[in-house]
C-alpha cells in the first residue's frame, strides 16, 4: 500500500459539511482544522484531524509531507471551461479595448466562430498540444479538476474530435460536456433550424454512443439559440442520457435560467441578467447557479451575476472560470475567488466552498472530490500562505507551491 501523511498544516480547509451542496450560512462553513494532518492511502484520503491526533498512525514506511505551516485545501473544481481551441483572440482583445462590443465582433464574423474556422482547421494532436500547455495553467493556479467543453467544432466530426482531446488531457481530472450548439455555423447561417436538426438527429446520438460527453450545454440566447431551440436539443440529450448545463441569460435575460429549470438542468451558468424570478425558479427545481465573473471583468462589463440573492434564496452557488478565448481567458480560480470578493461581496469562504465542494456536486462528483474527507480521492494544494482569506487577498499571485491529484505529486 503506498501510504502519504500530510502534517504540519497552518489550517487544513476540509470543506467537510453534509453530502450535497452547500447552501446559505454553510457556505461560510470550511471546516478548518488549525494545525491539521491528514493521512492517504493509495490516492484515498483515510483520516483528516489535528496533528496531536493523526501523528501516531503515521506508517513508518510511509512519506510524510511536510507543509512548513501553509494552507493545504482541496484541489479547485473548475466547473465551466473551454479548454480546446486553435489560436486565440488577442486581437479582438485589443478591439474590444478600444470601444467594440463582444456582440459587434461577433456579428463581423469574428468571436467563436472564428475560433472555430481555425479549430476545425488543427489536427488533434496539435489541439491535445495547446490543452496541454492550459492543462499546466490550470495546475498552477491549484486547479485538480475540470469540467471541459467542446463547441468549437460545429460539425460531427469535428466536435468528436475535440471530446477525444479532453479525454486524452492528462493529469487533470475532466468531465466532457458536448456543445455542439455553441454557435451557429458558418454554412447554415440563416438555415438555423437545420442545424438544430443536425445536433438532435446525428450529433447527439452519436456522441452518446461513443460515449464522449456526460453533459450538453447551449448557449441559450436571442440571435444564437431561441428557448424554442434550446429546449428541443437539451431535450433530446436528456432522453440520451446526459445532464444539462446551459449558457444562460449572459447577454440579455430571455428566460433561460426558467428553462434550466423546467428542464432540471444541473446547472444554469453565466446568469449577469437573471432577475428574482428566474432566481426562485432555480431554487424550486434544484439548479445550480454557476456563476462565471472572469467573463464580465473580461468583457468590460459591470453587469456581475447577483450573488447575493442567489446565496439568499438557498442556491448551492458555484464558481468557475469559463476559461476560453473570447469572453474570459483566465484559468485562475484565484482571480475568480478575488472578483467574487470584491464584485460579487462573497466572503472568502463562500468562494472557496463555491469553487471546490459546489462545483463537485454540479458535476454529479461530490461524494468523490471537493472537499478533505475520509474515503475521498486525495487531490488537494499545499499554498504558500498561513490563513486561507490570503488566496482572494493577495490577487495575481500564484500561491500553490504543490498540487496532488489521488496522493500523486502534479506540480
Ligand atoms: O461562456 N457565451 C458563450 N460561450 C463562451 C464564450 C466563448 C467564446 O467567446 O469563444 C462564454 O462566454
Ligand atoms: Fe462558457
Amino acid at each position: 500500500m503506498n501510504r502519504l501523511a500530510v502534517v504540519n498544516c497552518s489550517e487544513l480547509v476540509t470543506v467537510a459539511g453534509p453530502a450535497r451542496p452547500r447552501i446559505a450560512a454553510e457556505l461560510r462553513d470550511l471546516a478548518i482544522i488549525p494545525d491539521g494532518a491528514m493521512l492517504i492511502a493509495d490516492g484515498r484520503i483515510e483520516v483528516v484531524g489535528p496533528r496531536s491526533e493523526i501523528e501516531r498512525w503515521i506508517a513508518p514506511d510511509g512519506i510524510v509531507i511536510d507543509a512548513a505551516g501553509n494552507v493545504v485545501m482541496p484541489g479547485f473544481v473548475d466547473a465551466h471551461t473551454h479548454p480546446v481551441f486553435a489560436g486565440n483572440r488577442a486581437n479582438e482583445f485589443e478591439q474590444r479595448c478600444t470601444g467594440a462590443t463582444y456582440k459587434e465582433i461577433a456579428a463581423a464574423g469574428g468571436g467563436i466562430r472564428s475560433t472555430v474556422r481555425k479549430t476545425c482547421a488543427a489536427t488533434e494532436d496539435e489541439l491535445v498540444a495547446s490543452a496541454q500547455r492550459y492543462v499546466n495553467w490550470f495546475l498552477r493556479n491549484g486547479t485538480t479538476t475540470i469540467e471541459a467543453k467542446s463547441g468549437y467544432g460545429l460539425n460531427l466530426e469535428d466536435e468528436c474530435k475535440l471530446l477525444r482531446v479532453i479525454r486524452a488531457i492528462q493529469p487533470l481530472r475532466t468531465v466532457p460536456t458536448f456543445l455542439g450548439a455553441h454557435e451557429i455555423p458558418d454554412e447554415f447561417r440563416g438555415r438555423r433550424d437545420k442545424y438544430v436538426d443536425l445536433v438532435v438527429k446525428e450529433m447527439l446520438p452519436s456522441v452518446v454512443s461513443q460515449r464522449l460527453a456526460e453533459y450538453c450545454d447551449i448557449f441559450c440566447e436571442p440571435g444564437i439559440f431561441s428557448i424554442e431551440d434550446s429546449r428541443r436539443i437539451l431535450t433530446a440529450a436528456r432522453r440520451l442520457g446526459l445532464g444539462l448545463r446551459l449558457h444562460a441569460d449572459q447577454l440579455s435575460n430571455s428566460g433561460a435560467a426558467a428553462l434550466a429549470a423546467e428542464l432540471g438542468a444541473a446547472t444554469a451558468d453565466h446568469l449577469e441578467h437573471t432577475d428574482e424570478l428566474g432566481i426562485a425558479a432555480l431554487k424550486s427545481a434544484g439548479v445550480q447557479p454557476v456563476l462565471l465573473p472572469g467573463s464580465v471583468y473580461a468583457l468590460g462589463s459591470k453587469q456581475y451575476p447577483n450573488a447575493r440573492s442567489m446565496i439568499q434564496a438557498g442556491l448551492g452557488v458555484v464558481l468557475a472560470t469559463d476559461f476560453n478565448p473570447g469572453s474570459s481567458p483566465t484559468p485562475s480560480m484565484p482571480m475568480i475567488l478575488s472578483l467574487a470578493c470584491t464584485q460579487m461581496r462573497m466572503t472568502p469562504a463562500e468562494a472557496i466552498t463555491a469553487a471546490t465542494i459546489n462545483a463537485a456536486y454540479s458535476l454529479g462528483r461530490g461524494a468523490e472530490i471537493g472537499s478533505l474527507e475520509a474515503g475521498k480521492c486525495a487531490d488537494f494544494v499545499i499554498h504558500d500562505c498561513r490563513d486561507y482569506r490570503e488566496i482572494p487577498y493577495f490577487f495575481g499571485v500564484q500561491h500553490p507551491s504543490a498540487v496532488y491529484i489521488e496522493g500523486k505529486r502534479v506540480l
